[in-house]
């Protein structure tokens, strides 16, 4: 069964105390919170204020994904405002051993995201310090985007590397995973499904989670 982590990117913000309670009462396993600074991504969402009230209305796994340059300036921060997952891009870390090292040594569990341009190689001698990898089906900065098809080939080699090594690293796939998509994804190798649209634009959040859960 997949881990299912809906992405309140997508949410009603006006609303996020009763959109976090639908969650809690939903099978969604975490809440996926996408941090953009504007220079990383062409967007800019919400931050650490947001994230410590979200934290105070769960107790399901915060997983929050940054898409910002220096994140190692804030990991602190972040595990502070009650992070359990803390994940850093690729092309925003020069030194993404160290970055990885320091989520670690604060006690979260690390992920590393790949944009669509990335292959999953570049990942190979980090792979036995992480905990996941987070493969951006879309061009991180929006919802609502259309699945990158390439990226299938790309969870299957990633899935292979880290099953022929017999690592613990579990393969997140984020960016316009659908109800059609979501078993192709899954067969491909996928442990965690992020859904913003799918399931906050679904007139039934609930019911779209629990078919998600249910592939
Ligand atoms: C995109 C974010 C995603 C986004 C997914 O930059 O990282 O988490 O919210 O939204 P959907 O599922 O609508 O593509
Ligand atoms: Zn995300």
């Amino acid at each position: 069964m997949p881990i299912i982590a809906p992405s309140l990117l997508s949410a009603n913000f006006l609303k996020l105390g009763e959109e976090s309670q639908m969650l809690n009462e939903s099978e969604a396993d975490w809440f996926h919170l996408d941090v953009m600074d504007g220079v990383f991504v062409p967007n800019i969402s919400f931050g650490l204020p947001v994230i410590s009230a979200i934290r105070k209305a769960t107790t399901k796994i915060c997983d929050v994904h940054l898409m910002i340059e220096h994140p190692e300036r804030y990991a602190e921060d972040f595990k502070k405002a009650g992070a359990d997952v803390l994940t850093v891009h690729l092309e925003a870390c020069r030194h993404l051993h160290r970055n990885v090292q320091q989520i670690r040594a604060l006690g979260m569990k690390a992920g590393v995201a790949i944009n669509p341009h990335s292959t999953v190689e570049l990942l190979f001698d980090v792979l036995h310090e992480i905990d996941m990898v987070c493969v951006m089906s879309v061009n991180p900065g929006f919802g609502g985007q259309k699945f990158i098809p390439g990226t299938l080939e790309k969870i299957r080699s990633l899935r292979r590397r880290i099953d022929e090594h017999k690592l613990d690293v579990w393969i997140e796939v984020d960016g316009g995973v659908t109800l059609e998509n979501a078993p192709s994804i899954i067969m491909a190798g996928a442990d965690v499904l992020v859904a913003g649209n799918t399931v906050f634009a679904s007139s039934d959040p609930k019911g779209a989670i629990s078919q998600l859960k249910s592939y």
